[in-house]
């Protein structure tokens, strides 16, 4: 199948909410990062996005619909979610709710709850308008790849597996949306993102976040979120994260880049903006700005697809305070990392 690429014209969107209800798969831009959409009703549809993906079948799909209306058929929501729902939705936020049985097991890996979400980015509005069905969506790369943030990033990792990927433009926000388990007594994060823990707290009494949002599962731990026992947002390149007080992580980084370009491999360091020039003569990527790490959230994402397509066989990144949104981007740069991390302050 040769995959469209739509401009998001009305005339577009009619054609890709038409496949959708035919049980095709369309790509679609979302504020956070774009989405591998089909009809979450159709169980046939449904499998197709994992085939697509090559995603196991016992990770949940989230559930994608307009307005809080379109999703009371779906999932149980108190008065607790509600008002959560009322304050943050649409945006990057995803709710675990109880489901109700119209919800196929081929969606929500047959788990007592079902995810979601109220996106906000006009082109995801306006097509899950047309579609009139719920829409269930994973990010629209390729299992264990970054998440894409352009309809470019769609198309480099599953063209002719899908009807079409509509074009939004870059995602705003660059990482996934933050999912809060509200089927617990205690609201809990699985997943940081935009909405932060903080953020939460102005309409909720308690927010926890889950332990294994930093670090690696142990042996034998149950993952709360499914999604968090794969290896995840992967580089090609060995990635290693370098952290401490910044004086010496920049020279720690500038020994490790001359170190490994001496044994013959291609290189490069990731920086916030207000390091670079401690970098002058090295291949540094910028990650954004301390001073705003949305930014960095925005591009962390793409810096690491460009370093595959550049054939980047080792990177080495600064890292940021897991605060705010720094708590995302932590998460998804030690899952790069795979969890590998150096302390310049103890390498002296
Ligand atoms: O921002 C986003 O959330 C994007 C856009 C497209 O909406 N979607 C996204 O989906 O990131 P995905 O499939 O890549 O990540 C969904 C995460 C996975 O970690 C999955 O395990 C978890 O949510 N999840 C979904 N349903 C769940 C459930 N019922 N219980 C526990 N975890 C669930
Ligand atoms: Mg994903």
């Amino acid at each position: 199948m040769e995959t469209l690429f739509l401009t998001p014209t009305d005339e577009n969107l009619a054609l890709a909410a038409k496949a959708l209800r035919e049980g095709q798969l369309v790509g679609m831009p979302t504020e956070t990062v774009y989405g591998l959409g089909a009809d979450a009703l159709n169980e046939s549809a449904v499998r197709a996005i994992f085939a697509a993906k090559g995603r196991p079948a016992d990770n949940p799909l989230i559930v994608h619909v307009p307005t809080i209306e379109a999703a009371e058929p779906l999932c149980y929501i108190d008065k607790r979610a509600r008002r959560v729902m009322e304050h943050f939705c649409p945006g990057p936020l995803t709710l675990l709710l109880p489901k109700k049985p119209i919800i196929p097991q081929v969606v929500n890996a047959g788990l007592p709850s079902v995810a979601i979400r109220i996106p906000s980015h006009p082109v995801a509005r306006k097509l899950l308008e047309l579609s009139g069905v719920p829409v269930a969506a994973p990010s629209a790369n390729t299992s264990g790849k970054p998440s894409p943030t352009t309809a470019q990033h769609v198309l480099d990792d599953l063209s002719g597996k899908l009807h079409s990927v509509i074009d939004g433009g870059s995602c705003e926000v660059g990482l996934e949306s933050t999912v809060i388990d509200m089927t617990r007594e205690v609201p809990t994060v699985l997943r940081p993102g935009g909405i932060t823990p903080d953020m939460l707290l102005s309409v909720l009494d308690e927010v926890a976040v889950a332990e294994s949002v930093l670090r690696p599962l142990k042996d034998g731990e149950k993952a709360l979120s499914p999604g968090m026992l794969y290896k995840h947002y992967a580089p090609k390149g060995t990635l290693t994260l370098v952290k401490g007080e910044p004086a010496r992580v920049q020279s720690l980084m500038k020994r490790l880049y001359h170190a490994t370009q001496q044994e013959g491999k291609s290189v490069q360091l990731f920086a916030f903006a207000e390091h670079l020039p401690a970098y002058e003569g090295c291949n540094v990527k910028c990650i954004g700005s301390l001073g705003q790490p949305e930014t960095i959230a925005r591009q962390l994402f793409a810096v690491l697809r460009q370093a595959d397509a550049e054939g980047i066989d080792v990177l080495y990144s600064e890292v940021v305070a897991a605060e705010g949104v720094g708590l995302a981007v932590m998460n998804r740069l030690s899952r790069a990392a795979g969890f590998r991390t150096i302390d310049a302050d103890q390498e002296g």
